[in-house]
């Protein structure tokens, strides 16, 4: 990790860094899908919307010599927490800051009483996946699938997700 990091509340004079944050956020998903309508035609204005989610915890952000690099959050789930954000400036990942940005979301959501903590990474990020059960997300709580309604069902040929050594939510 850096040694000039500081994870910190976020402040309102954050706000047009943490929607361009949200903004890249959306296009790593626009990447993943191969759709670059995902998030709208203003991605990063949905972070306004998440600012305004009842029950919402922090945001934090990651400030790297005076510069804020990533975001993270907690929004209720279900009577638990789920980490949503967690968002690292492209240039800047792989060098530990998405690592303490969780680590600091985990605290937060110990100090608060919660007894878990979830993330919902879309099933094709799986660079994220691996990502949390290194961070010690490897529980297994639900499953989502979905069926395409189209009438042309496009040919899925696509990777098979190979499960983690994850345990059952048991
Ligand atoms: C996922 C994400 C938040 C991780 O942030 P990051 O800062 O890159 O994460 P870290 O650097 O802490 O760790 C990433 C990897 O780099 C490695 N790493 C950590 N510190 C390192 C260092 N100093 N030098 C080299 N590699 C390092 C870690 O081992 C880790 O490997 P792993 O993913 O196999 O566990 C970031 O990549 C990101 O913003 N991705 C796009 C958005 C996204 O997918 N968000 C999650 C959606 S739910």
């Amino acid at each position: 990790m850096p040694e000039e990091l500081l994870i910190r509340d976020y402040a309102p004079g954050d706000l047009p860094v943490c929607r361009a944050l949200w903004a890249e956020l959306t296009q790593w998903h626009r990447d993943l899908y191969d759709d670059q309508t995902i998030g709208g035609p203003d991605p990063g204005g949905y972070f306004d919307t998440y600012l305004a989610t009842p029950g919402l915890r922090g945001p934090w952000v990651a400030e790297l010599g005076g510069r804020v690099v990533g975001l993270t959050g907690l929004l209720p789930h279900w009577g638990e927490c789920e980490i949503e954000p967690v968002v690292v400036s492209s240039g800047l990942r792989a060098q530990g800051i998405g690592t303490a940005l969780v680590a600091h979301a985990v605290a937060q959501a110990r100090a608060a009483g919660h007894t878990s903590v979830t993330v919902r990474p879309v099933a094709r990020n799986a660079a994220a996946i691996s990502f949390f059960v290194r961070q010690g997300f490897d529980m297994l709580g639900q499953i989502e699938l979905s069926r395409d309604l189209r009438e042309e069902r496009p040919t899925r040929n696509g990777p098979h997700l190979t499960l983690h050594s994850l345990r059952l939510d048991y």
